[in-house]
């Protein structure tokens, strides 16, 4: 699939299955005492993939809502405004909310996000990430949950796109700079 256009696997389908399991433990540990009230909130679309996959692995029963949002500014350099494109459809005062999303890049997504969050008075607030670019963070963001911090190197596959494409790769590879440097 994608022939050639992946420079090297950087997680595998395993290791991602691996880290799933345990984060999830870690979550289904830490919630003991939410009563069975926990509602994940997945970040459209790049955090589909784990999303449902985290849900499965966790032992206690959780809700399941999505958020699709939209940086827009300029495109070199983000400014951080974000536009809700689909907004949660349930009230979530007095939830326990965690945040499911892909990666963390600049980490203006996940700022965001968590102000707007915030304001809607969950009871609490969590973020559980799978990536994070730690050489490319703008602004710090409390994460409770990271799967594994990676080089800030432009990566795709399990729900991470290039254009669109590579979402429905099972592993997470580099991409080849073949890819975005030819024909655009
Ligand atoms: C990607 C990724 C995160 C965000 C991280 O989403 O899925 O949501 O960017 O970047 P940041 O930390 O620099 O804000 P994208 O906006 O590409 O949308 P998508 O999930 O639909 O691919
Ligand atoms: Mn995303
Ligand atoms: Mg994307």
């Amino acid at each position: 699939m994608y022939d050639g256009d992946i420079a090297s696997v950087l997680i595998t389908e395993q290791q991602i299955n691996d880290k799933v399991t345990e984060l999830a433990k870690q979550v289904d540990e830490d919630y003991q005492d939410a009563g069975g009230d926990l509602l994940l909130v997945g970040v459209l679309k790049g955090a589909v993939m784990f999303m449902t996959d985290f849900a499965r692995a966790l032992p206690q029963p959780a809700q399941l809502e999505f958020m699709a949002v939209s940086s827009y500014g300029s495109s070199t350099s983000s400014s951080g405004v974000v536009r809700i494109l689909k907004d949660l459809d349930r009230d979530i005062a007095n939830r326990h909310v965690l945040i499911v999303e892909d990666i963390i890049d600049s980490g203006l997504t996940l700022s965001w996000l968590l102000k707007n969050l915030s304001s809607r008075n969950p009871a609490s607030l969590e973020v559980c990430t799978l990536l994070r670019k730690p050489d490319a963070v703008q602004v710090d963001v409390p994460v409770k949950y990271v799967g594994f911090d990676i080089p800030n190197e432009f990566v795709v596959g399990y729900g991470l796109d290039y254009a669109e494409r590579y979402r429905d790769l099972p592993y997470i590879g580099t991409l080849d700079p073949k890819v975005y440097t030819s024909g655009v």
